[in-house]
């Protein structure tokens, strides 16, 4: 059989796409980790800052000169930036044999063979329903214990600085039926930690037999299914993260008491601007109710320093915003414009490099401080942490992550990875809680 070897950068929705494109694929190509016997190269590539896709370029560049001395080698391009850059790469990318966007998936054996006749081609069609509802996702770089399972696809929101709505399409649901399906096959395959991915769950909804199915009641369908097996989701948008949804996550000991809510700023200026249509103290108030709600929740953001327009009182409020929430973690990301988004054409990309640069670090060295803060406040305290492999620092530990999301290492005792165990928090760094297991 011939050897398929996938590169995924970006985000966990790559990662879950390059499955489905296995699975696709698994007729004639078998997934190799080993780069050098591969007949076919695919690169699953994120167009979401400027800085990923030259990474990629630069990627392709090596790619090529693998190619020159490996001549029947098939190199395709998959993913936002095959969306966003489309045919043109073909012609400016010597190496590139074939393009498929995020909805063609399908197409890739067509594709390929194709490509085997020196034709090189491309399929960047969106699709208002595509969800590869039918595709068992092959799920070949995992630790057997924690998966993902998409749950939808593509964005509604046109956030004025992102390119996602263009380059992934529509917003669409799977099915229920089959998530649940799929859920419970990887109960059965021993899975321990099930994370149900979309650019928005929280507008996740499926009609069937009658029944309609929005997040907050997916999200208990998949928590019922065993009380042993947790289930994380990501990401929301602050918009509609919904009572009932904050009230399922409480309910269920399962559902892990982590929420992710990008915030990316804190004025109400920018918020407009970027076209997240809430404001800070609607923001504020659904993270006060969160914490009313679920005492122990961790919640983690993403930001955006530097945005067009920016003033210093407005990366103030920035500053402010995450010391009133406290963020357990964040992502943070300088403004990086886009040619296709909406900001590119409304807004000037005004802001020096060096101004968001000083802001993006006054962003990171505050939300160290409110890790360390956060990692502090856990010290004394026990909690159940998934096992999930040996430290990379010590031999002698393991590290797994509790249901906030915090990573946990411990030394090793009698248990094995996939267990869970009860770790009492004894000391901490900005990133890590180190402990010792209880009985
Ligand atoms: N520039 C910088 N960061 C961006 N993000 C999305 N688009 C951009 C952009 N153009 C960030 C947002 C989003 C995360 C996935 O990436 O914070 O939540
Ligand atoms: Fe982009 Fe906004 Fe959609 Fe997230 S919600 S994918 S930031 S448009």
């Amino acid at each position: 059989m011939k050897k398929l070897y996938i590169e995924t950068y970006g985000c966990q929705m790559n990662v879950a796409d390059s499955e489905v494109v296995a699975s696709i694929l698994a007729d004639e190509y078998q997934i190799s980790k080993d780069i050098n016997e591969a007949d076919l190269i695919l690169i699953n590539t994120c167009s979401v800052r400027d800085h990923a896709e030259q990474r990629i370029r630069k990627r392709l560049a090596e790619l090529g000169i693998m190619k020159k001395k490996k001549p029947f080698l098939q190199i395709g391009l998959l993913g936002c930036m095959a969306e966003r850059v489309k045919e043109k790469l073909l012609n400016e990318e010597n190496a590139l044999d074939l393009i498929a966007g995020p909805d063609a998936y399908r197409s890739l054996p067509a594709l390929i063979q194709e490509a085997a006749i020196g034709k090189k081609t491309f399929n960047v069609m969106l699709s208002l329903e595509e969800t590869y509802d039918d595709i068992d996702p092959i799920r070949y770089d995992t630790n057997g214990i924690s998966a993902f399972i998409s749950i939808m696809r593509g964005c509604n929101n046109f956030c004025t600085y992102c390119v996602v709505p263009y380059t992934r399409g529509r917003e669409r649901s799977r099915s229920s039926q089959t998530i649940i399906r799929e859920a419970q096959q990887l109960i059965n395959q021993g899975y321990k930690e099930i994370t149900l991915l979309g650019q928005n769950v929280n507008s996740y909804r499926s009609e069937e037999n009658g029944e309609v199915v929005n997040f907050a009641r997916l999200l208990e369908k998949v928590a019922l299914l065993s009380p042993h097996v947790r289930v994380r989701f990501a990401t929301s948008h602050p918009k509609d993260i919904s009572d009932e949804l904050i009230a399922t996550i409480a309910k269920y000991d399962n559902c892990c008491k982590y929420i992710h809510l990008p915030v990316q700023a804190g004025s109400n200026v920018m918020l407009q601007r970027m076209n997240r249509v809430y404001t800070r103290e609607y923001y504020l108030e659904r993270i006060a109710t969160i914490k009313r709600m679920i005492p122990d929740c961790a919640i983690a953001t993403d930001i955006i320093a530097g945005f067009c327009g920016e003033t210093e009182e407005d990366h103030q409020q920035t500053l402010s915003l995450m010391r009133e929430v406290g963020y357990s973690a964040a992502y943070m990301f300088k403004y990086s414009e886009r040619e296709c988004a909406m900001a590119a054409k409304r807004f000037k990309d005004d802001i020096p490099d060096e101004v968001k640069g000083r802001r993006l670090e006054e962003i990171i060295a505050l939300q160290q401080e409110l890790s360390l803060e956060s990692n502090k406040n856990d010290i004394g305290k026990t909690f159940e942490v998934l096992v999930e492999g040996a430290s990379k620092r010590s031999e002698n530990d393991y590290f797994g992550r509790n249901s906030q999301n915090k990573v946990l290492v411990f030394p090793k005792e009698d248990c094995h990875f996939g267990d869970y165990v009860k770790v009492k928090v004894e000391s901490c760094s900005t990133a890590t809680l180190k402990g010792v297991i209880v009985k």
